[in-house]
C-alpha cells in the first residue's frame, strides 16, 4: 500500500473537488398534486430548493408552459426582471424575497383568472447547476345565474334565450371573453305544455357546479302563437263587427221608414 505524498495530494483534490460540486447541486421541489384555484382569490405556487440553501445569489424564472415566450416572474442579480412578462400578469405576481434565503422561490399570483390555467415551470439556476419542478394549476369559476327571455313566436312555438357568463372551466361552447371567461348563450323553440315551466341549465360536471333559473310563459302567449285559432279569433270579431253593423243598418231603415209615416 502506497502512502507517498502523491496520493495524499491526488485524495485532497478529490475531497475538495466532490465538496465543490456537492454544493453547487440542489433539487428544485414542489407539490405533486395540481392546485385548484377559484377565480378571484390570491394563490400561491410553492418551489423550493432541496437541501434549503439560499436562492438570492440564483436566477429563478417561472414561467407559464403555454406561453412560448414570455415569462410570469423572473428575478435575476438580485432585481426583478419585467421584461418580457406576460402582459396579463403584469402586477399579479411576486416571490417571498424574504423567503428566498432558505430556498423558497414560492410564486405568488393574485386575482386569478380563467387565462391562468396552465403547467406553470418553476426554473432555478445558480451558476453551474439548474433544475426545474413543474406544476399545473386549474382555474375554477361558477358563472352567473342564466337570464331568459322571450324572444317570440317562432317555427310554431316559443323562442327563449338564455344567457350565463363567468364560467370556468366551458360550461358549453360558446364565446369567450377577455379575461378567459366562458359565456354561455343558447336560442331554444319550446312548444306549449301541462304546466309551461321552461328551466335553463348551465352546469360544468369537473367542478361540480351548476346554476339554473325557471321561467313560467302564460298559456295566452302560446294560443296567440297558433295561426288556426289566430284565424279563428280575426274570424270572430269580424263576424261580431258585420252582425254588429247589419242590426245598426236594419235598426236605422226602421227608424227611417217610422218617422215617414209620421210626417
Ligand atoms: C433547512 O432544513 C433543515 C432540515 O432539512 C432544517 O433543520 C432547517 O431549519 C432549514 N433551514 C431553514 C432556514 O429553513
Ligand atoms: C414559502 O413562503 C410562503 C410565504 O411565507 C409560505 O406560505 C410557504 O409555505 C413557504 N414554502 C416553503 C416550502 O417553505
Amino acid at each position: 500500500m502506497e502512502t507517498g505524498p502523491d496520493s495524499l495530494f491526488l485524495t485532497l483534490l478529490l475531497l475538495l473537488h466532490s465538496s465543490h460540486s456537492v454544493s453547487e447541486r440542489f433539487e428544485v421541489l414542489g407539490p405533486s398534486d395540481s392546485i385548484v384555484a377559484v377565480a378571484g382569490e390570491d394563490i400561491i405556487l410553492p418551489c423550493y430548493l432541496k437541501p434549503n440553501i439560499s436562492a438570492e445569489d440564483m436566477t429563478v424564472d417561472w414561467l407559464k408552459l403555454d406561453f412560448l415566450d414570455g415569462r410570469v416572474f423572473r428575478y435575476q442579480n438580485h432585481r426583478i426582471i419585467r421584461d418580457d412578462q406576460i402582459p396579463s400578469y403584469r402586477r399579479r405576481t411576486s416571490l417571498f424575497e424574504e423567503e428566498l434565503w432558505r430556498g423558497n422561490t414560492s410564486l405568488k399570483l393574485t386575482r386569478v383568472q380563467g387565462t391562468d390555467e396552465g403547467h406553470y415551470k418553476c426554473f432555478i439556476k445558480a451558476k453551474r447547476w439548474y433544475d426545474d419542478f413543474t406544476i399545473q394549476v386549474l382555474i375554477k369559476a361558477v358563472g352567473s345565474k342564466p337570464v331568459v327571455s322571450i324572444e317570440g313566436h317562432r317555427e310554431g312555438g316559443m323562442c327563449l334565450l338564455c344567457e350565463s357568463e363567468g364560467w370556468h372551466p366551458e360550461p358549453e361552447l360558446i364565446h369567450r371573453d377577455f379575461k378567459g371567461f366562458y359565456r354561455v348563450k343558447q336560442h331554444v323553440i319550446v312548444q306549449e305544455t301541462d304546466t309551461n315551466r321552461f328551466t335553463c341549465r348551465v352546469q360544468q360536471s369537473r367542478i361540480n357546479e351548476k346554476m339554473e333559473t325557471e321561467i313560467h310563459l302564460p298559456s295566452e302567449l302560446f294560443d296567440y302563437a297558433t295561426p288556426l285559432r289566430m284565424a279563428f279569433t280575426v274570424l270572430c270579431c269580424l263576424g261580431a263587427i258585420i252582425g254588429i253593423g247589419l242590426s245598426l243598418a236594419v235598426y236605422w231603415i226602421c227608424n227611417k221608414k217610422g218617422n215617414g209615416e209620421i210626417i
